[in-house]
């Protein structure tokens, strides 16, 4: 008989920051296979949740943490390691520490590294194990169907197709992943998911933002409309030992997936101090382990008496040239390759502009030098670059801002130009002031993308407006020509100031750089204190007659064409 859980699904809290501020937040990357080196796709999944984290840093909404690391129990890494002819503790140690370089090189902010071989979280898988037994949310029972080793997963015949090999045979395969799958029967110990597919409906409908993007949300009330059946969540030891033992029964050892999901318990101290944290969760995840995240693992957390996680990202895959990244086509993108060949901002300014959470996106060489060619080099760099240069601004200052020049009107559509500022340097004015809420509200959908493509926006219509009134072309001796000038400098480097800062969850190096050549100081770098152009409004700006910082040189360097397809040729 299963008891109700301890704590059903709390009214749904408000995402963390639209909460008051002081709020406590998990930030969470999924754990990956400790099966093979680290690619793009994973690096990507990790970059979404950072730049998160970083935002959610800077806008002071309240500590926060970030966790990540490496998912090493079960068959495909005990099959892996057989192959590589090494054991799996070995393969698991090696692979992870790359997980771990590759993140900490992509400078992703993470402040938790779990790895599932380790101690506390065996301990924390055992204690959750528990709990679903006590609670009466676990029966045993013979179990039969096809098995996928890839996915980890039994899958329905209507996820399965056949494919014929070379040799003319006929294999059954899984139509996710195209990997075969193995018919397999065992006693397993079974969890009573369909008695949770109500609440689980109720959660999301009381909950509408619980999964996002919005087309993934609808996706998991589709299949919470289907059958729900039960789900094996032990494997035989005899078959598998590379997991962990069932408390009380060692012939058994615990499905990886419940294992994997335990980790963000156990990143929090599960089961003595999560409660500080759990369940103030978000999870950033890729769309092929939706289910596992939307449907299994809040199923687990009722029957184990704990509350959900509170929201759900979902993001699609990145694809090389329109194909699938794979061993066999030789296709899979290292990412030290790439930090290497873009640097580390260049890099992450690509993934996270061009990566949209809805649809799969394509990676090819040729796209990340354009796009960091004309939106970091040309744009941003060229930017400060003209607005710092001596001929412009000799004194190397942060000018003074003239109400004369550009006088505060209430409506600039109906208003005859006073000063020298025109209609659409008025309308570009806006545009930058409404820029730092925009760009939160697209953090807050997961629309990262979005937040890039607006700030962009912003710094070609600065470019603009620098270009139109031509600036080296006015006297600087002529007191009202340098007045104009100094207004049209302090304007650009103001617009400058809110981009480094608004780009520092995304580019935190060049950020850092563009921020310091302005003699921004870091207690200024906060997004929660980020007021644009003061002055405009009749109010101090602190900045005005400071000396801008060092100049450090160019600040992106322009990216090389390849002739060759280096990183693509890199075999992983
Ligand atoms: N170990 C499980 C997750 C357990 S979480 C409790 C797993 N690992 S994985 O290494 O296969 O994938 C980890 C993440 O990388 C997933 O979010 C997955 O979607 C993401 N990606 C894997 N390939 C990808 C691309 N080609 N593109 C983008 N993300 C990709 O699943």
């Amino acid at each position: 008989m299963l008891r109700p859980p301890l704590r059903l699904p709390q009214p749904f809290r408000r995402a963390a920051s639209t909460a008051g501020p002081g709020r406590r937040l998990l930030l969470s990357t999924p754990i990956f296979y400790a099966n093979g080196p680290p690619h793009i796709g994973h690096v990507y999944s990790a970059l979404l949740a950072d730049a998160l984290h970083r935002h959610r840093g800077l806008r002071g909404a309240g500590p926060s943490r970030l966790s990540t690391g490496t998912d090493e129990h079960g068959l495909k890494i005990q099959q892996a390691a057989a192959a590589a002819g090494t054991s799996p503790p070995e393969l698991c140690a090696r692979i992870s520490a790359l997980f771990h370089q590759a993140f900490t090189q992509a400078a992703v902010s993470f402040t938790d590294f779990i790895r599932t071989s380790e101690p506390r979280h065996c301990q924390a898988v055992c204690h959750f194990w528990n709990a679903l037994q006590e609670r009466g949310a676990l029966y045993k029972g013979t179990y039969e169907g096809w098995y996928c080793t890839a996915e980890e997963g039994f899958l329905p015949e209507s996820q399965l197709t056949e494919r014929v090999d070379a040799q003319g045979c006929t294999h059954k395969v899984s139509v996710e992943s195209g990997h075969e799958v193995h018919w397999t029967k065992e006693e397993n110990y079974m969890f009573k998911l369909s008695a949770f597919q109500d609440l689980l409906q109720k959660w999301l409908r009381d909950n509408p933002r619980a999964i996002c993007p919005e087309p993934f949300y609808q996706r998991v009330l589709c299949w919470l409309g289907e059958d729900l059946p039960d789900l094996s969540i032990s494997r035989e030891r005899s078959r598998l030992q590379w997991g962990i033992p069932v408390p009380s029964d060692s012939t058994q050892t615990i499905y990886v997936w419940v294992d994997a999901l335990v980790n963000y318990l156990s990143v929090l101290g599960y089961p003595e101090t999560h409660g500080e944290w759990w369940p103030a969760a978000h999870h950033v995840v890729g769309k092929d382990i939706l289910k596992f995240h939307a449907v299994y693992w809040p199923a687990l957390l009722m029957a184990a008496g704990l509350s959900l996680p509170e929201r759900i990202f979902v993001h699609s895959h990145w694809t090389v040239r329109g194909q699938k990244m794979s061993k066999s086509l030789g296709n899979v993108i290292d990412p030290f390759a790439c930090n290497e060949r873009y640097t580390v901002d260049g890099f992450r300014y690509f993934l996270l502009r061009q990566g949209v959470p809805e649809r799969d996106c394509d990676y090819y060489d040729e796209k990340v030098v354009k796009v960091v060619n004309s939106e970091l080099a040309d744009a941003l760099g060229g930017l400060l670059n003209r607005s710092t240069a001596p001929g412009i601004n000799p004194s190397n200052t942060y000018p003074c801002f003239s109400e004369t020049c550009f006088p505060k009107v209430v409506d600039y559509r109906e208003t005859e130009a006073l000063g020298r500022a025109a209609a659409e340097d008025y309308e570009f004015v806006v545009s930058v002031a409404s820029l730092p809420l925009r760009v939160a509200s697209y953090f807050e959908d997961f629309q990262i993308y979005k937040a890039l493509e607006c700030i962009a926006l912003c710094v070609r219509q600065t470019n603009g407006f620098f270009q139109r009134h031509r600036p080296w072309k006015l006297d600087r001796k002529d007191p009202s020509e340098k007045l104009w000038l100094d207004t049209i400098i302090h304007v650009t480097l103001e617009c400058l100031r809110v981009y480094g800062t608004l780009l520092q969850p995304v580019i935190p190096h060049t950020a850092d750089r563009l921020l310091s050549r302005l003699a921004v100081e870091p207690e200024e770098r906060l997004i929660s204190n980020l007021t644009f152009l003061p002055r405009y409004n009749g109010k101090p700006c602190p900045f005005e007659g400071r000396q801008l910082g060092p100049d450090t040189g160019i600040l992106f360097h322009r990216l090389e064409k390849s002739s060759q397809h280096q990183i693509e040729n890199k075999r992983l």
